[in-house]
């Protein structure tokens, strides 16, 4: 069988699923700044018998993590079910979800019994009105009662997202580096990537270089930790002095870690995108539906690693063409 190996050699072992396209919230920095999305009818989303076919037969090929996404996971029924099904492929080691924690506190241990093993939860203020100004939903309390039941029913380690954005809530990184001084969680702090408002963007932008500079002259020199089992993610991480957690940082834009890119992304409409940020994609929803053998899903996965990009370009002076439409379709 072949394995999953790019074109630059980077072995593929995880793949992020959206198994929605639709969300329960509207983050500023996640949907176009027209405040809509399009959502596909159901028939245009992948089934979930479709998701766990492409999974078994790209687990024979070296997959070995995924991470649901959406929009919001929870709000598709039956991904409870699904997360189940998928710990049993051979060779699926972890099982992981990126959620906004709207709906954690009543999911919580029923995705914990499924064998999820790792959540990343979206917070970005402890204050809820500005919550509220940020993601258009008057859930902060919700979403906290989601995180602490999280922690309550064993999730271990507990990731929490953070977008900081220049006079929104940049007042607030020595408080959420402050929260790793009790609570065991990864804070993360991740640098803003361009969605639709090039303009907003850069004034909006803080890189992790000034958000470090901003956490040490409270709190002091952050040490670096190095992760011996976790090192192909995406953050670079740190302890503040006598700390439980860990304050982490993504720097997407300022220093790309492409070169140990080791992800690809099924999309909820069901093709398989090359790169976070490109345009390219590779349908195996069409071809699954017209009753394609499994060594066709094979031919198809190959030739995603024969085309995917070796970086992404963009940068501050990138250019206003390089931008992401939304990130809710794409799951982050
Ligand atoms: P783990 O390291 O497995 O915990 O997951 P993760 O950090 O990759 O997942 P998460 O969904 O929490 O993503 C955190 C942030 O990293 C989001 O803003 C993602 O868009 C971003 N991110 C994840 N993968 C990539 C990638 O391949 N390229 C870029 N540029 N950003 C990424
Ligand atoms: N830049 C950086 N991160 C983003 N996310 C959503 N939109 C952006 C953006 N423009 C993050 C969310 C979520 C993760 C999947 O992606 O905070 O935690
Ligand atoms: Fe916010 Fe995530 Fe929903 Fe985007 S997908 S609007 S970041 S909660």
């Amino acid at each position: 069988m072949s394995q999953l190996i790019d074109a630059f050699n980077r072995k593929i072992t995880y793949m992020r699923i959206s198994v929605t396209d639709r969300c329960n919230l509207r983050c500023v920095y996640c949907v176009p700044s027209c405040g809509t999305i399009s959502t596909l009818p159901s028939n245009e989303l992948m089934s979930f018998d479709e998701m766990y076919r492409l999974v078994k037969v790209a687990a024979k090929m070296g997959l070995n993590k995924i991470r649901i996404t959406g929009g919001e996971p929870l709000v598709r029924r039956g991904v409870v079910e699904f997360i189940a099904a998928v710990n049993k492929i051979d060779g699926i080691k972890d099982i992981a979800m990126t959620t906004n924690g709207v709906l954690l506190k009543n999911y919580a241990q029923s995705l914990k019994k499924a064998g999820l093993r790792r959540l990343n939860i979206s917070l970005d203020t402890f204050d809820p009105k500005k919550f509220l100004a940020i993601t258009k939903g008057d859930c902060f309390d919700k979403v906290w009662e989601g995180i602490l039941e999280a922690e309550r029913v064993g999730f271990d380690p507990i990731k929490l997202n953070v977008v900081p954005s220049r006079g929104v809530n940049d007042n607030e990184l020595v408080d959420f580096a402050k929260l790793t001084l009790n609570k065991p969680f990864q804070v993360r702090f991740i640098e803003f990537m361009p969605v639709d408002d090039w303009e907003g963007w850069k004034k909006s932008f803080i890189s992790k270089a000034d958000m470090m500079a901003k956490i040490e002259s409270a709190l002091g020199k952050l040490e670096p930790v190095v992760d011996e089992k976790d090192k192909s993610g995406p953050a670079k991480n740190y302890r503040v002095q006598g700390a439980r957690g860990i304050v982490g940082f993504i720097s997407a834009i300022s220093e790309h870690f492409c070169d140990t890119c080791n992800r690809i992304r099924l999309g909820a409409d069901g093709r398989i995108k090359h790169c976070l940020f490109s345009e390219s994609y590779i349908d195996f929803r069409e071809p699954m539906r017209n009753g394609c053998e499994d060594s066709e899903i094979e031919r198809l996965l190959v030739s995603v690693m024969d085309t995917k990009p070796e970086a992404h370009n963009i940068d501050m002076n990138a250019g206003s063409q390089k931008y992401l439409h939304s990130m809710t379709s794409i799951g982050g």
